[in-house]
């Protein structure tokens, strides 16, 4: 198997990821990246079976479980019950929990939700001068939008990004003991929060996702209380970040491309959306654990070993893509991976897609002179391929 280096925070590397999977698909369907010391494929039939394949899974089989060390306790105590991190049959029942709630209807009945606060976010832009789309559009309304579905108070929002991006920081390449820690406190201040806010909630019930897990937890056998905590910040969590920064990195995508006038057909817009969440997704990298020993496209795999998925170069695959390197939203419609597949597949998707092609048209509808003020930059990271900001001028 060929090995090959690159430094995932290399800054050419993170401004633009692809260059180096296109090497790296040279290879074969796998290669090994020394950096990360981790087998990896950005061939899409093979992370497309190895998602769907029961023998591997998130979890580390017991013998393989790194200790955490006590600094980093709080954020692991919140992840032990997180149904991303766990397997059947815990994984079973949370998620089917959580889409017992989190049902179509509900989803479609949030699309005026979305339209009026995709209207209101325009409305306060300013009149003249540059700014920034990620920090005034691309994150308050995802944000809102998820704390709106569970029932948590607006005015948190602020509160729920600070809580989340110090969370998500140990997911960041070569992290460091300070992210760990505000990592950490963060995850014991979000369940803090939760938890007294839950036992407010108990009293008072509403149409809204907390209701509805906390009718789950009163059955008994079914929540525990640390599971519900643990789902709300996974919800919150989970339920913006990956949406901030599609959203950014397709408004760039459309303005780099001449596209936007595609966006604004009600006739296109899912294909649209579909062509930004294949050609430049937010999340790049996820990983899978052998469970026993699985021969997948010629690799042996024995239990333990780990393999890193990545879904930003099996999106431009060319054995299942055209031109993959070029932003067609004409090209016929075929499932990519940007939302994973089996077990995991995203809980979100539906509510990430409504939300995409709800606002962008709204936003270049309202805005029909939108334009680049400043060459955008990837932020400086790689578990989320994301710009800092999206300096534009109407
Ligand atoms: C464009 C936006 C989004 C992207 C690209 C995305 C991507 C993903 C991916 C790739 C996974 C699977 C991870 C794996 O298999 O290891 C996942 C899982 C998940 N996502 Fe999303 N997501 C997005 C939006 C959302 C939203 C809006 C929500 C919540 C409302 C959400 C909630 C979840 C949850 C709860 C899981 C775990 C599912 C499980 O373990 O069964 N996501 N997401």
């Amino acid at each position: 198997m060929q090995s090959l280096t690159q430094s995932p925070t290399a800054p050419d590397f993170v401004q633009n990821p692809y260059p180096f999977y296109e090497r790296a698909r040279t290879a074969g369907p796998f290669f090994y990246w020394q950096d990360y010391d981790l087998i990896c494929t950005p061939n899409a039939a093979a992370a497309s079976a190895i998602f769907r394949d029961r023998r591997f899974g998130r979890e580390a089989p017991p013998e393989l479980a790194r200790p955490i060390a006590p600094h980093t306790a709080p954020f692991y105590a919140v992840e032990a019950h997180s149904m991303l991190e766990l397997e059947p049959p815990r994984h079973t029942r949370l998620r089917g929990l959580v889409l017992r709630a989190f049902t179509s209807r509900r989803i479609a009945s949030l699309q005026g939700d979305v339209e009026s606060l995709s209207h209101s976010l325009i409305d306060a832009l300013p009149d003249e001068g540059p700014f920034d789309l990620i920090s005034s559009f691309a994150q308050p309304l995802p944000v809102i939008i998820i704390a709106r579905l569970l029932g948590v108070p607006e005015d948190m929002a602020e509160q729920l990004l600070r809580w989340s991006n110090a969370m998500v920081g140990m997911y960041q390449a070569r992290r460091t003991h300070a992210m760990e820690v505000a990592a950490s406190d963060a995850a014991r201040d979000f369940s803090e929060f939760l938890r007294s806010y839950v036992e407010q909630r108990r009293k008072t019930p509403a149409d809204d996702l907390i209701t509805q897990l906390i009718a789950a937890e009163a059955d008994g056998e079914r929540l525990s209380t640390d599971e519900l905590i643990t789902t709300c910040i996974l919800l919150l969590n989970a339920g913006h970040e990956a949406t901030v920064h599609t959203i950014g990195n397709g408004v760039k995508t459309l303005l780099e491309t001449g596209t936007v006038a595609q966006v604004l057909s009600p006739d296109t817009v899912p294909r649209v959306v579909e062509e930004i969440l294949r050609f430049d997704p937010a999340l790049h990298m996820f990983t899978r654990t052998a469970y026993e020993t699985v021969e997948v496209m010629g690799h042996r795999f024995e239990r333990g070993d780990q393999v890193g998925l990545l879904l930003g170069a099996t999106n431009r695959d060319p054995q299942v893509w055209d031109r993959p390197d070029r932003f067609l939203p004409e090209r016929p419609d075929k499932p990519n991976l940007t939302f994973g597949a089996g077990l995991h597949f995203c809980v979100g998707a539906p509510l990430a897609r409504l939300e995409l092609q709800i606002a962008l048209p709204i936003l270049f509808r309202r805005l029909p002179g939108l334009h680049l003020a400043a060459p955008p930059r990837y932020a400086d990271v790689y578990h989320f391929h994301g710009l800092e900001r999206l300096m534009l001028a109407r």
